[in-house]
């Protein structure tokens, strides 16, 4: 009998414990309990770093902004960036960008720039490559994060504490390291070959963030780059065989496959250095297939799915030598493309990527150790 009870009692709990790390739990930030939020990345969720480092760029202008009531806030888009949405899932306020000397960062800092590059610049500079925008490379931005925490805690005890609660998002980065070496010409095979440099770079600085206190660490992988307007107008083809089910370029996803097959890679070896700390991937590449393939149901245009809302010319809406700025047009309803300008997402694709990645994520914060 007593056997039998402690039977029940311990299926129960097993329940108990299955459903907590299920469904029964709403998945949202919220539950997590993040104080702060700290990103590192490229133009997928800068709010306002490179605007301040230049202020001449195009996204400083609109019609980069246009969704917000505000003037431009130098994120790349319309409107609102995963981050953003990652903020406000957690009830937190938007994070401020790292170069905004007078915004409050008690809940986290942005360090992302528009055009940063994982590999250090002065390294692309000696393989003739090189930012179209910025010199503030993943090492830079870590530099920059390190000289913040110098000012919130004083040791490596205190800075424990105050990062105990924080989410460390760590990319989307080194898509912009592919996307120059293509723009300037290098074949598949030069750039695949970048991809073991970059995924160190980035695996380099998750090791850094953990050993200053992270405890919660995101990984982002890269977006198919094969479904933008500006790489299918650059590589368009007539061989159809070059064009994947939902018509993007095989050969360009297929690279950012690559990349992120190594940085879930790297992620296993980080987990395994660091089995008190939690490392997830952000799956942004299927978080876009998704959006991609449930396109009407989530109210995109099915004829605009690869056309540049801000954009002239072409098949794609896009033209190198027109980019999205003050004189180009945009489309009535942004809401219902998933490309911005060519690069960048509309704020509605952000908005249901940022929720795809919530459900994928809130579930494994908790329960992956
Ligand atoms: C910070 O505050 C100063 C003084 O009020 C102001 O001149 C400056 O433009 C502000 N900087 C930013 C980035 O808002
Ligand atoms: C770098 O680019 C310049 C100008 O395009 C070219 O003249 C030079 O040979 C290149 N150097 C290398 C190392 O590829
Ligand atoms: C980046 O660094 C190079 C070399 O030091 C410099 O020429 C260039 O102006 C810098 N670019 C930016 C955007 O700061
Ligand atoms: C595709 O074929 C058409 C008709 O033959 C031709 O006009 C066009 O330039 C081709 N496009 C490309 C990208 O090769």
């Amino acid at each position: 009998m007593a056997t039998f009870g402690k039977t029940v009692l311990l299926r129960v709990l097993v329940l108990i414990l299955v459903l907590c790390c299920s469904w029964s739990d709403a998945y949202s930030l919220k539950h997590r309990k993040f104080d702060q939020i700290y990103q590192l990345g490229d133009s997928i969720s800068d709010t306002g770093n490179l605007i301040l480092e230049n202020p001449n760029t195009r996204f400083s202008h609109l019609p980069y902004g246009k969704s917000l009531s505000k003037a431009p806030t130098g994120r790349c888009s319309n409107g609102l960036l995963m981050i953003d949405y990652f903020a406000l899932d957690a009830r937190l306020p938007l994070l401020n960008p790292y170069l905004n000397k007078n915004a409050s960062k008690n809940h986290g800092v942005n360090f992302a720039v528009a055009g940063a590059t994982a590999l250090p610049f002065e390294l692309l500079l000696t393989k003739n490559l090189s930012s179209f925008s910025t010199n503030s490379s993943l090492d830079h931005q870590l530099s920059w994060m390190l000289s913040h925490f110098s000012t919130i805690c004083r040791n490596q005890i205190e800075c424990r504490n105050k990062l105990r609660n924080a989410l460390f998002i760590v990319g989307e980065i080194g898509g912009n390291d592919y996307n120059f070496a293509l723009l300037m010409g290098r074949t598949f095979q030069e750039i695949k070959d970048m991809v073991p440099d970059v995924v160190q770079t980035i695996k380099r600085v998750v090791e850094k963030v953990i050993s200053h206190g992270a405890t919660r660490v995101i990984v982002p992988g890269n977006i198919p780059i094969g479904c933008f307007p500006l790489f299918l107008t650059i590589f368009q083809t007539n061989d159809t065989t070059a064009y994947d089910e939902h018509r993007c370029l095989k050969d360009l996803n297929a690279l950012a496959i690559y990349h992120n097959h190594q940085i879930k890679r790297v992620i296993k070896e980080l987990r395994n250095e660091n089995p008190r700390t939690i490392i997830l991937y952000g799956d942004y590449y299927n978080a876009f297939r998704w959006i991609l393939c449930r396109a009407s149901n989530l109210g995109f245009d099915e004829d605009s799915l690869q056309k540049s809302c801000c954009g002239i010319g072409g098949d794609y809406n896009f033209d190198l030598k027109n980019i999205c700025g003050p004189e180009v047009p945009v489309c009535p309803n942004p809401n219902d493309h998933i490309s911005w300008d060519g690069v960048h997402l509309t704020q509605n694709a952000y908005k249901f990527m940022a929720h795809w990645l919530i459900d994928d994520i809130v579930p494994k914060l908790r329960c992956i150790v």
